[in-house]
């Protein structure tokens, strides 16, 4: 196909875990009898009962139901913490650095045990028990992983909601999964710039009813002032010096919840997307140690933030239970400098690099020169998740970053998935810039046309998984319904990703981006639904349509079609308005790039709005609107273009 290939780095291939023989027969085994497969895989985490059921799975039609290991008895605090004392207890387990480059904290296993118990004895203390709900909103210190450990080792489901949330949208996060404690922090800190995590906390509480939360724990950060409510609120310091450092992980059945996560789709509110703990500990688990090659002595970063699923699955839970040496970046990749993700990486030693193209793209457009000045000779292996990357970055990753030098794994997955589902093995796979390549052990990509029709060989449509893999979501918190609506109606007995995809011939995969209306900014994703919604609420505002367009850094911008009640006038400072607006309602995240104010929406006859009319006017493509004939009034159309706002 004339395209480029990076094969494997004669080192890599002569010591890894994994080679190309390996990766086959493996795969292989993984689909020709995925029980006796994940049977002994399984077998990589302890448990307290051992499991005699390996795979319990159906996707329908009919019934959805996911159950991996299901008489297995376990704790994900236990798998991560307890059974690595005896061998790694004064390994550090969480290297922590600081915003400010002055600050950086190491945490041994046998620390991380002790401060993870006394977090749970606090949140024992405070009627914390096995399946109680537990809101964590924190900013990107050690004791957001301690916090999300401590319910674990009590059974509890932990709900992180990433610190950039609007206090509307922690509100309904908490009163969507019926949490009765958060746990916080005065203020985070980033960039040098102070984020009122507390004070959104208050605010949010006030816009629930007044029993909703019994109590808020308030890590100390920054030491800034903040409001306490007697008799709700307490310092976690405080609170800490009166539990001991010892608590009992709870036994749970390995479909008992971990934790649950909100995440946009194309339609509605977020969803609660739940992850129990026995199967998703053991993907997260292997595939951190066989997609990074992780071994003995790495020094593994994840630069996601624990509000993500990437920092669920690779910053704490996977890196932990393989006991890895895991760092925690409180900051951003352009403080005090640009420079700033290479000098962690010389400080640190990081041999293991996982980032977003977002970030290398931003990074990538300061040149060369910040990346030159530092050695950057600890890297072996890096890693690429969130967004598609494009080959200009990836180039750019491979040959100034790695020095050439380190094989790139581009890692396709969702917040449903768990964990990681298509990708290169660095010892194992030939790199293709801009694929993801391979699927992992027990994965069955399948490549769907509109009808249900599996296409073979080469082929581009929608992406799907033919059968269930550990890692993945068992339901929508609080609503099986709308899970077995979202991901198995599409295209029945099939889970369905939302994204599509290209396989050339040699049978790699090349991710194309979203197909229903979830955009992807920065690689976080956003409901186009949510977006309009916030925007419509404004009391100037009529009617919206949100669509995403190509943006040079954060990959896809958020562009929205507004049109105003009647006697409202177009104006720059309504527009700054109506950016605040969505910014406060939902979160920095949501804000739109570009707003373009119309007097009109293209419409079918039936009221529909049109947006592949509205996607590609905002991909500057107006040329190809295609057939515009069933639309009610087709003179719309020519305002939109002449008022467009993306002009390339
Ligand atoms: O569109 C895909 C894109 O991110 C979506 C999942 O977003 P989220 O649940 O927030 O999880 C992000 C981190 C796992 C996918 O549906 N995506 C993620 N990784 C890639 C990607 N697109 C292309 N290439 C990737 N490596």
């Amino acid at each position: 196909m004339g395209q480029r290939v990076i094969e494997v780095p004669e080192s890599m291939r002569a010591s890894a875990q994994i080679d190309e023989a390996t990766y086959r027969a493996w795969y292989e085994a993984s689909v020709r009898d995925p029980a006796a497969f994940w049977g002994e895989h399984g077998r990589r985490i302890d448990w307290f009962k051992p499991y005699t059921e390996v795979q319990d799975t159906t996707f329908g039609p009919g019934k959805v139901s996911i159950r991996w290991f299901a008489d297995g008895v376990t704790n994900a605090a236990h798998n991560c913490i307890d059974r690595h004392l005896a061998t790694r207890g004064d390994q550090v387990a969480i290297l922590w650095e600081g915003d400010d480059p002055a600050e950086a904290r190491a945490i041994t296993y046998r620390e991380l045990h002790a401060e993870v118990c006394r977090m749970a004895n606090v949140l024992r203390n405070r009627g914390v028990a096995k399946g109680d709900r537990v809101t964590l909103y924190m900013p990107m210190i050690p004791e957001a992983a301690f916090a999300m450990l401590a319910c674990a080792r009590l059974g509890a489901i932990h709900s992180v909601v990433f610190g950039g949330f609007s206090p509307d949208s922690l509100a309904g996060r908490i009163q969507g999964c019926g949490s009765r404690l958060v746990v916080t922090a005065d203020e985070g800190l980033r960039g040098g710039r102070t984020v009122p995590l507390k004070a959104n906390v208050d605010a949010a509480l006030a816009r629930l009813p007044a029993d909703s939360v019994d109590h808020v724990v308030v890590v100390r950060r920054t030491g800034g002032a903040v409001a306490m409510e007697p008799g709700r609120d307490v310092y976690y310091d405080a609170a800490a010096r009166e539990v001991t450092d010892t608590c009992p992980a709870v036994p749970v059945e390995a479909e008992h919840p971990l934790f649950l996560l909100y995440t946009s789709g194309s339609t509605g509110q977020p969803k609660g997307v739940v992850h129990t703990t026995g199967g998703y500990l053991v993907y997260a688990a292997m595939t951190h140690q066989y997609v990074f090659d992780h071994r003995e002595g790495d020094v593994y970063w994840c630069t996601a933030d624990v509000g993500w699923v990437t920092g669920h699955s690779y910053i704490v839970y996977g890196p932990l239970a393989n006991g890895a040496t895991t760092l925690m970046f409180e900051g951003i990749p352009t403080y005090p400098s640009v420079s700033r993700f290479w000098e962690v990486v010389d400080k640190h030693k990081v041999t293991i690099f996982y980032t977003a193209p977002t970030a290398i793209r931003s990074l990538m457009g300061a040149g060369d020169g910040p990346v030159r000045g530092t050695s950057r000779a600890s890297l072996r292996v890096l890693g690429s998740v969130g967004e598609p990357i494009n080959p200009e970055a990836w180039d750019w990753y491979h040959r100034v970053v790695g020095d050439g030098r380190c094989p790139i794994v581009d890692t396709w997955w969702q917040t449903e998935t768990g964990g990681i589902l298509i990708t290169p093995l660095p010892g194992a796979t030939r790199l293709k810039p801009g694929s993801a390549t391979k699927p992992f052990f027990g994965v069955q990509p399948v490549v769907v046309d509109g009808e249900n029709t599996v296409l073979e060989g080469a082929c581009e449509g929608n992406l799907c998984l033919a059968a269930s893999w550990p890692g993945q979501m068992r339901t929508v918190w609080g609503d099986h319904e709308r899970f077995v609506q979202t991901y198995f109606s599409a295209f029945p007995g099939r889970y369905f990703s939302g994204d599509g995809c290209r396989r050339d011939a040699d049978g790699d995969y090349w991710i194309t981006g979203r197909v229903d209306d979830v955009i992807n900014v920065s690689g976080h994703r956003m409901g186009t639904a949510e977006v309009e919604s916030s925007l419509v609420a404004h009391p100037k505002v009529s009617e919206a349509a949100v669509v995403g367009y190509p943006h040079g850094v954060k990959g896809q911008g958020i562009y929205a079609y507004v049109t105003l009640m009647q006697g409202e006038a177009p104006s720059e400072g309504l527009r700054k308005e109506l950016v605040a607006w969505v910014r406060k309602d939902i979160g920095p995240i949501a804000a739109p790039d570009l707003i373009q104010f119309a007097p009109g929406l293209p419409k079918t006859r039936s009221g529909k709005i049109m947006r592949r009319i509205l996607r590609k006017i905002a991909e500057d493509e107006f040329s190809a609107l295609g057939d515009t004939s069933t639309l009610a009034e087709p003179a719309v159309v020519d305002d939109l273009i002449e008022n467009r706002q993306n002009r390339s």
